[in-house]
């Protein structure tokens, strides 16, 4: 009977080796299939990320019918005219070539993949506060949009405002890379309203006024300006009754960033429209409530910007 033994024995063993490399087989394509529906979930967050943080109206020169994400767009501001640059994949003339080292740097930090420094006109003062994994949701979006190949142009800012070394000295003044820490005792919806305001949506990027050198004046925190970029007024948007939007219901809020319309039925005017378009108006309710709530729980400031 020895030969009866073996053969079952060897049949066992097939039978195990079998299980073995179908158990192989499932976990490998399980794998692959959750790595590329993780990828694609990454994409459509990015997408959204990317619409909240504003990205598009920037770096795209919409008035000129410039491709979306080709760069282009004038800023002009007290120093003079920023000319973004292509964030789109082109290896040559976008940013197709980077690394998410390279990525992270640039939007947390301000610094290019060869090391000079960016100029504040692009709000990475802000993105600092974003965590990595969102910024590379963001890169993962952009990487998917059809490349455009279109030169960057230099900006028309003159000396000493064009010296990008200079930008040592205000960064180590005015660059703070801290971590975003939600507002203490912050209960979720508020925690998540402070992180889009301070992290994505950069809304004191406008609404906090700066001082001559153009940092930001963290003592009057989203109290407005009367002369924002572009020579405009910026409204208080903390909740002071007389000089800011103490009396605005947190519904008001809400709706104005989806359709412009104030609770004095007044339309919104300038940059706040593009930003309402591009970017607020895209956002889910629960986001908007968020910023709304938040944006109620923070100190109320006098500052009369009208
Ligand atoms: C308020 C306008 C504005 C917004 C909003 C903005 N940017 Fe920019 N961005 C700029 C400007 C201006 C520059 C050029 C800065 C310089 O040359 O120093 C720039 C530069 C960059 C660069 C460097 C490109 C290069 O070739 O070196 C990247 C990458 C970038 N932005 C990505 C983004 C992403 C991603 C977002 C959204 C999360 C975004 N930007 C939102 C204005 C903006
Ligand atoms: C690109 C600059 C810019 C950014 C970014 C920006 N705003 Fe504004 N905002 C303005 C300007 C300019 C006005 C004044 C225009 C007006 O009142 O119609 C304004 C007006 C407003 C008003 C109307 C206040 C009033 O009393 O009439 C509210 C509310 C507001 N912004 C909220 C926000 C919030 C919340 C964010 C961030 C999610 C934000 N803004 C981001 C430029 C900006």
């Amino acid at each position: 009977m020895p030969g009866t033994v073996t053969k079952i024995r060897r049949e066992r063993f097939f039978l195990i080796r079998a299980a073995l490399f179908l158990i192989a087989g499932v976990t490998l394509y399980w794998g692959a299939g959750s790595h590329l529906l993780q990828a694609e979930e990454a994409a459509d967050r990015g997408a959204y990320l990317t619409a909240a943080s504003g990205c598009y109206g920037c770096h795209t020169d919409i008035k000129n019918g410039g491709k979306p994400f080709a760069g282009g767009r004038a800023l002009e501001t007290p120093f003079g005219i920023f000319y973004t640059p292509n964030i789109t994949p082109d290896a040559e003339t976008g940013i197709g070539g980077w690394s998410d080292a390279d990525f992270l740097k640039a939007v947390k930090q301000g610094i290019s993949p060869t090391g000079h420094y960016y100029f504040p006109a692009f709000p990475y003062t802000s993105y600092t506060k974003m965590t990595d994994e969102d910024a590379l949701a963001i890169k993962s979006h952009l990487m998917t949009l059809t490349p455009v190949m279109r030169e960057n142009q230099p900006h028309d800012v003159s000396p000493p405002f064009s010296w990008r070394w200079l930008q040592w000295g205000w960064r180590l003044l005015f660059f703070d890379d801290t971590p975003y820490a939600p507002p203490a005792g912050a209960g979720e919806t508020v925690a998540r309203g402070g992180y889009l305001v301070e992290a994505l949506t950069h809304c004191g990027e406008c609404h906090t006024p700066r001082n001559f050198l153009g940092g930001s004046d963290h003592s009057l925190y989203l109290a407005g300006t009367a002369n924002g970029g572009e020579g405009e007024k910026v409204a208080n948007i903390t909740p002071d009754d007389a000089t800011g939007i103490g009396d605005w219901s947190e519904g008001d809020i809400v709706s104005f960033m989806k359709d412009g319309m104030k609770p004095n039925f007044d339309d919104v005017q300038g940059s706040m429209d593009e930003v309402i378009r591009n970017s607020l108006s895209k956002l889910t309710d629960a986001d908007l409530e968020a910023i709304a709530r938040y944006l109620k729980s923070i100190p109320p400031i006098s500052h009369k910007v009208q």
